[in-house]
């Protein structure tokens, strides 16, 4: 059931300590928004709905139940101590998931309804958004195909729609797993686009890597089974002992916007060398002085040990890198307006 948010009516209190030890986990807080798609009316203009108890009516038929056919987008907003609102790289998150639903034969949400979409969520659930040193407001667009039917083939309708949540750290381990038994994508497949299916695909071995007191998989490519790929949600970085930063290239994996950033702050705020290339897993394992994860939601973890064949790897000495925490820094820095934004990634929302 779906009840339109009436900004003008009065907000049930918030729990006292709500935003005390956030932790990534979905908080149903005041509003979300939704627009839907057909041929005959194109994208309708969105609105805000209460969240709250809110529940979407699908036909047991609709596409994504079954075909699949559903992307999506995470990206945050901040406060920042300046009492500001702010989000990161909008744009980007908007252009990914036309990107993504290209990839998938859905009918791609245009940038500025994206763009209203986030925005009116932010605005929404202002009260719903934690001082910076408490946590940020994360959004999820989602688009999913929803017409009734049977043969295979992409659905004739869409909803779109964005909801939120106040949320703390995810993840933030530092040892992981390599399991030469599965992979997560492979050439010219699906994982460069954000298709609900690869994370699904990824459950099985996360649970087999976390029952081993691992935070995640490292996965590597299909074709080798040799060359680092990523994680389950999130991009890998190594340092190399002369210095130079390697990302995974693109291809098939997620074309992360916290990677970006990141190969954006080594070159033009350290000048560091960053390059992206094929990263073989015996190159980290025998040359890496420091390695971390990177992504919306994980933010920058440094990587201590990778288990490969079954051995444990200590990346350097085993303790989290001084560079890796640098661009750590830098990118919250940059994010909460207190570092200069050289490339016109923060928007502000109020
Ligand atoms: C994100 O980092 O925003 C993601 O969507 C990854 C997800 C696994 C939490």
């Amino acid at each position: 059931m779906l009840r339109p948010f009436d900004p003008t009516s009065p907000l049930p209190p918030q729990e006292a300590g709500w935003d005390e030890h956030l932790r990534f986990a979905y908080m149903e807080v005041d509003a979300f928004w939704l627009t839907r798609w057909t041929p005959q009316t194109g994208w309708e203009p969105g609105r805000l709905y209460e969240q709250r108890g809110a529940r979407l009516e699908l036909s047991p038929a609709a596409n994504i139940l079954y075909y699949g056919q559903g992307v999506f987008e995470g990206l945050k907003a901040f406060r920042t101590r300046s009492g500001k609102i702010v989000l990161f790289r909008p744009q980007d998150n908007a252009r990914r998931l036309r990107a993504s639903a290209a990839r998938l034969a859905m009918e791609p949400p245009p940038v500025d309804l994206f763009l209203e979409a986030v925005t009116s969520v932010v605005r929404a659930n202002a009260r719903w958004v934690p001082a910076p040193e408490k946590g940020s407001f994360y959004l999820r667009p989602v688009l999913i195909g929803t017409e009734p039917m049977l043969g295979v083939r992409p659905s004739q309708e869409y909803l779109f729609y964005v909801f939120g949540s106040p949320v703390g750290p995810y993840m933030g381990g530092n040892r992981l797993l390599v399991l030469s038994s599965v992979h997560r994508s492979a050439p010219y497949g699906t994982g460069s686009a954000k298709a609900a299916g690869n994370y699904a695909g990824c459950l099985r071995p996360q649970k087999i890597a976390r029952d081993q007191g691992y935070v995640d998989v490292l996965y590597l490519d299909a074709r080798e089974d040799r060359y680092i790929e990523e994680l389950t949600g999130a991009n890998f970085f190594a340092i190399l002992k002369d210095g130079t930063l390697v990302t995974p290239a693109l291809g098939s994996i997620l074309p992360g916007i916290t990677r970006d950033s990141i190969l954006t702050i080594a070159r033009e705020i350290f000048g560091w060398i960053a390059v992206e290339r094929k990263l073989a897993i015996d190159e980290v394992l025998n040359d890496a002085a420091e390695a971390f994860y990177v992504g919306t939601a994980a933010v920058l973890s440094p990587v201590t040990s990778i288990n490969y064949r079954g051995v444990d790897h200590p990346i350097g000495d085993g303790s989290p890198g001084p560079r890796a925490q640098m661009l750590r820094q830098a990118l919250i820095e940059i994010q909460l307006q207190e570092q200069p934004d050289l490339w016109g990634w923060v928007v502000e929302v109020t």
